[in-house]
């Protein structure tokens, strides 16, 4: 054998051992607990044959606890580029059969090495998450290497993609990165995310709870919205982030990717001239108006368990992609809440960070109202959805479906927030409130001194009110909408404008950042 032959027979054998990571028994522990490893993760997420790893063979430089005498080739994470249908991205997956995935001084060298290759070359980054947190044997050393890595995440924030992908142990300031990055996945019954497990809960506060009652993706799917999405599998969970994908641009210099569609634009539904109930107060899905207006009925949406009174989510319209907004009359009369405006605040600043255009479909009846809202500042986190909206300055169309009354019609993207396109329907009502709450502000003295009379002086007077307000000719002949349009042409008008608007260009004053009310 060459010594040439002998050197890259060396090479192969180490790679190989390399991959193994902990050791066949830590991946078959690995795989018992129904979780792949980091490589298998990897393999599922990436076009086949486009990984290139980096750093295969860092190593820890740790030397108290007797680590020096454990050494594993790269070290607990698996770091590197590949493709996913054919672009670019830069990933890093922790691997738990390394010292629990948790983070070496090493570890969170190799994983800002991909995140600055990733800001440099303008490439979304994917972290898979699967991991003790830090190094307890490194101290200060591994503590370090989260700052690092947050930093990082701050820099990136707004000009790449980041996404994080929770599949297995997320705890203590760990769980910030994944907090800081765009979008956050959690597989059901095998992640959790928390601060403190139960174990302290139960010493500082009493409270007994389990891992999945307190931080599982379930949990932080419907109740604190610290996850976008919950996966049934790590296979569900790859497909929903591959799909995600494909509705954003690689950064904030570019457009996302057009997408082919069969669907005619002129198309046009008949069903949405009579999807508005006659009723005022009865409910109806916004979900089958979304579908009927975009590419091939085809919505997929973020944050799906939570605030479930507003709808976000990626669609295509004429095949290019478009941030839908919507109030869910279905649940709570749509109504603005805490966590409605904080998640479509978010969402509206994701899409104008990133070139997206958006589409809001409204129907709101106005602000929650009540001291739980009082209490947990409505007032600051409606004002984040408020200034999400009138700040981007990406193009901005709005349909009014229905009720647009007081702040909350202000709030949804209207013409005075720079909206560039507003349509109602026919059906639409454009006021500070309903018909019986101003007739009750307003003839208060009236109805009280002559109760007799008071029904048929409040139909009176609400029919004045609704002739006058309950429409949406008011806000058109004032030019606060821009037109009036047949609920069966929506798809055809907004794509339309979404067209005319393509070269849009706006801006904010310059300026060294915005204070938005956090
Ligand atoms: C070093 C760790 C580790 C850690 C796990 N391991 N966590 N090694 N530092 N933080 C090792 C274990 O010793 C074990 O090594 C292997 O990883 C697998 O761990 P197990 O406990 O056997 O696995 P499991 O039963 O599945 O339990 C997983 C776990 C548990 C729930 C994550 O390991 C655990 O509670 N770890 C500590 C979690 C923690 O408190 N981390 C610090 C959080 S504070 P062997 O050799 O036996 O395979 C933090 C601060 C961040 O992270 C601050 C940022 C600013």
């Amino acid at each position: 054998m060459s010594i040439q032959t002998d050197q890259i027979q060396k090479l192969v054998e180490r790679r190989a051992n390399a991959r193994l990571g902990g050791g066949a028994k830590r991946i078959e522990a690995q795989h018992a607990k129904g979780k792949m490893t980091a490589r298998e993760r990897l393999a599922l997420l990436l076009d086949e044959g486009s990984f290139e790893e980096y750093d295969m063979f860092v190593q820890h430089r740790c030397t108290h606890f007797g680590m020096d005498a454990q050494h594993t080739d790269g070290d607990g994470v698996v770091t590197g580029c590949g493709t996913i249908d054919g672009r670019l991205v830069y990933v890093f997956a922790q691997d738990f059969t390394v010292s629990g995935g948790s983070l070496s001084k090493t570890m969170s060298e190799k994983i800002c090495k991909v995140m600055d290759m990733a800001l440099r070359n303008g490439a979304p980054c994917i972290g898979l998450n699967d991991s003790g947190g830090a190094r307890i044997q490194e101290g200060i050393d591994a503590l370090a290497g989260y700052g690092e890595i947050f930093e990082r995440n701050i820099l990136s924030s707004g000009v790449i993609p980041q996404i994080s992908m929770i599949m297995g142990p997320c705890a203590g300031g760990a769980v910030y990165s994944p907090a800081l990055t765009d979008f956050t996945l959690m597989v059901k019954n095998s992640s959790y995310m928390f601060l403190t497990g139960p174990a302290v809960v139960k010493s500082v506060t009493g409270e007994v709870v389990d891992q999945e009652q307190l931080g599982g993706a379930s949990v932080h799917a419907s109740k604190s919205g610290v996850t976008h999405f919950a996966a049934d599998s790590e296979e569900q969970a790859i497909a929903t982030i591959k799909e995600l994908l494909s509705f954003l641009p690689q950064n904030n210099l570019e457009t996302a990717p057009f997408k082919e569609t069969a669907d005619p634009v002129g198309r046009v539904d008949d069903a949405l001239n009579s999807v508005v109930p006659d009723n005022p107060n009865k409910a109806y899905d916004m979900y089958a108006v979304i579908q009927s207006i975009v590419d091939d009925g085809h919505f997929f949406e973020i944050h799906k368990d939570f605030a479930k009174n507003i709808i976000v989510g990626f669609a295509h319209m004429n095949g290019r992609s478009v941030g839908i907004v919507a109030n869910q009359p279905k649940v709570l009369a749509g109504v603005l809440d805490i966590n409605a405006s904080r998640k479509a605040a978010r969402f509206v600043r994701f899409c104008d960070a990133f070139n997206i255009p958006l589409v809001t479909l409204v129907d709101v009846p106005g602000f929650l109202c009540g001291t739980q809202q009082e209490y947990g500042a409505i007032i600051t986190n409606g004002a984040k959805l408020l200034y999400a909206y009138g700040e981007a300055t990406v193009p901005k169309v709005t349909v009014t479906l229905r009720k647009g009354y007081g702040g909350a019609h202000i709030v949804m993207s209207c013409k005075q927030l720079r909206g560039d396109i507003n349509y109602a329907w026919p059906s639409a009502q454009i006021a500070v409130m309903g018909a019986d709450g101003a007739v009750n502000v307003l003839y208060a003295k009236e109805l009280k001194a002559d109760p007799e009379n008071a029904a048929a002086v409040f139909e009176a007077k609400k029919k004045e009110y609704e002739d006058l307000f309950s429409n949406p000719y008011q806000a058109a002949q004032k030019g606060y909408i821009d037109d009036v349009i047949e609920p069966r042409n929506t798809r055809f008008r907004v794509i339309r404008a979404l067209e005319q608007l393509s070269g849009k260009r706006a801006s904010v004053p310059a300026k060294k950042h915005d204070n938005l009310p956090l």
